[in-house]
This record gives structure tokens, sequence and C-alpha cells, in this order.
């Protein structure tokens, strides 16, 4: 009778551990999630740092943006509103084929094209739309 409850006692252990290691993928896949949400976060605010560079180097002396720049180009707040992140690169490449109302014609440099990098244009662009 003593050995029968040992036994059950056994089992039962076997039981309680095997449930608790079956619980554990479970924790793991959570942590997993998190780290990996973490890390394109962190992705996230690399892109945006390098778009803002870009904007406080070649945009931020004629067009303001969240409280800074100058006042000679339009502010550029709330342009992802407007445009396309695919509109926004064809106004920073060819900015006179389309004159926005109110300003004048060949201010804006139409060099960005060619002094820009694929990716100088693209955080810059990711920076102007999802501030
Ligand atoms: C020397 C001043 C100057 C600089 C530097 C400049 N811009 Fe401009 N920008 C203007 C002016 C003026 C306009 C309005 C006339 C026009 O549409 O071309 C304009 C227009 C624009 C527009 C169209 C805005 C709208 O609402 O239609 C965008 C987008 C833009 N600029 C982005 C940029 C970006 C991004 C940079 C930096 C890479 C930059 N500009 C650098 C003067 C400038």
């Amino acid at each position: 009778m003593k050995r029968h409850l040992e036994r059950i006692n056994r089992t039962g252990l076997a039981l309680l551990t095997s449930s608790v290691l079956f619980s554990l993928p479970g924790c793991y896949d959570k942590d997993q999630y998190d780290e990996t949400k973490l890390k394109l976060d962190t992705k996230d605010v690399s892109i945006m740092k390098k778009g803002e560079k870009q904007f406080l180097k070649h945009c931020g002396s004629c067009h303001s943006f969240q409280g800074t720049g100058g006042t000679s180009g339009p502010s550029l707040d709330l342009l992802g509103m407007r445009m396309d992140g695919t509109m926004i690169r064809e106004s920073i490449i060819e900015p006179n084929r389309e004159i926005k109302d109110g300003y004048k014609g060949n201010i804006m440099p139409e060099n960005f094209g060619m002094i820009l990098s694929e990716e100088e244009m693209d955080s810059l662009v990711y920076y102007l739309t999802n501030s």
C-alpha cells in the first residue's frame, strides 16, 4: 500500500514536471515576441535619426518641421497626410515640376537627387512621413 502511494506520488511529480516544461515554450514565445518588437523599434528609431540628420543638414534652412527650421519654403509638417513617399521623393528631386501655391519656383535646389544617397533619401522620406 505504501509503495503504491509512492508510485502515485512519483506519477504526480512527473505530471507536474511535464506541465511546467509544457508551459515553458509559451513563456519563451512571449519573450521572443517582445524582443522582436524591441528590435524593430530600435531599427525605426535609427532610421528616424538618420532622416532627421539629413533634414537638418539639407532642408531645415528653408523648411520648418516639428517646430524647427526656416520659413522661405513651406512647412513640411503633416506632409505625409498630403503626399505619399513617391510624391515626396519627386518633389525633392524635381522641385520645380510643381510649384507650391504662394511660393516661388527656382529657390529649392535641384540637385538633391544627385547629392543624397539612396539610403539618405529613404531615411529622409521616412522621417518626414513618420514623425
Ligand atoms: C533654399 C531653400 C530650400 C531648401 C534648402 C529646400 N527647399 Fe524644399 N522648397 C523650397 C521652396 C521655396 C518650396 C516651394 C516652391 C516649390 O514648390 O518648389 C519648396 C517645396 C518643397 C516641397 C513641396 C511642399 C508642398 O507642400 O508641396 C517639399 C516636399 C520640399 N520642398 C522638401 C524639401 C526637402 C526634403 C528638402 C531637403 C532635402 C528641401 N525641400 C530643401 C525651398 C527649399
